[in-house]
């Protein structure tokens, strides 16, 4: 496998930080989900001319509903005013939207609005963004396996032909490339049950900025410095 030197195709991004960026302000947490939401529109932006294709964004894991019920619902009615507002600029941007997660948790008005922005820019082909709301890495293999076992039981697949490109297929990701490059906002070094599967050989990029400062600027650096990896998938390099 020969040494990294185009810039990444899919990057994942663990968007980390509302909330300690708004405490550092005295403000409520809320305050800095909004300002991280406003952030997502320029990164989104900048992807065309970084030459990235693919970018998924971490909204709201399957571990967060363990926060209190008015930062759950303040999340809630964010994402459905986020979704509503930024529908024309996506269709502007040409980006095709996609959401990623377990739907059946999610109030009937959001999942509503999810459907519509998936519809609308099904055509869109410059930019992919994959959101991943109520989406956890485990709940996600755990799902993909359930509905794998229902198609073995009704004889639809036969169990020893199952391999990794099988179950790949009832990921919810199954329209996606792996992540080349993953990147974590906060100064946290984990993953959180993020794309677990999918970025088994993704190259990861940490950094102490909180996602309200997050800019197109920082995007373009990291983005950079991934072309100087050296990515060798178990092999040896040239
Ligand atoms: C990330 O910011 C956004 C979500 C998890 C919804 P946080 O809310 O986790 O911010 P911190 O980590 O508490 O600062
Ligand atoms: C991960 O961030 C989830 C999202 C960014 C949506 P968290 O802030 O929930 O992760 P932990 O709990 O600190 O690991
Ligand atoms: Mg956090």
């Amino acid at each position: 496998m020969s040494d990294q030197k185009t810039g990444p195709n899919h990057v994942a991004i663990i968007m980390d930080g509302n909330g300690r960026w708004a405490v550092q302000k005295g403000r409520p947490r809320l305050f800095g989900h909004q300002a991280g939401a406003r952030r997502v529109r320029e990164i989104v932006e900048a992807c065309p001319d970084l030459g990235v294709r693919y970018v998924s964004i971490f909204a709201f894991s399957t571990e967060n509903w363990k926060r209190t019920q008015t930062e759950v619902a303040g999340l809630m009615a964010l994402f459905r005013r986020y979704i509503a507002k930024e529908m024309q600029e996506f269709m502007r941007q040409g980006v095709r939207v996609r959401f990623i997660g377990d739907r059946i948790k999610l109030d009937r008005k959001l999942r509503e609005l999810m459907d519509e922005v998936e519809e609308l820019t099904k055509a869109n082909t410059l930019t992919d963004l994959t959101i991943a709301l109520n989406y956890g890495g485990r709940d996600e293999v755990a799902r993909a396996s359930r509905r794998m076992a229902r198609d073995v039981a009704l004889g639809k697949i036969d169990p020893e032909t199952v391999d990794e490109t099988t179950l790949a297929r009832y990921l919810d990701t199954c329209f996606l490339p792996d992540p080349d490059l993953v990147i974590r906002t906060s100064g946290e070094a984990r993953i959180s049950n993020f794309l677990l599967w999918q970025s088994a050989y993704a190259e990861y990029e940490f950094i102490d900025t909180l996602w309200p400062d997050f800019t197109p600027e920082i995007f373009q650096g990291l983005i950079e410095q991934y072309a100087g990896r050296s990515r060798r998938f178990g092999a040896v390099s040239a």
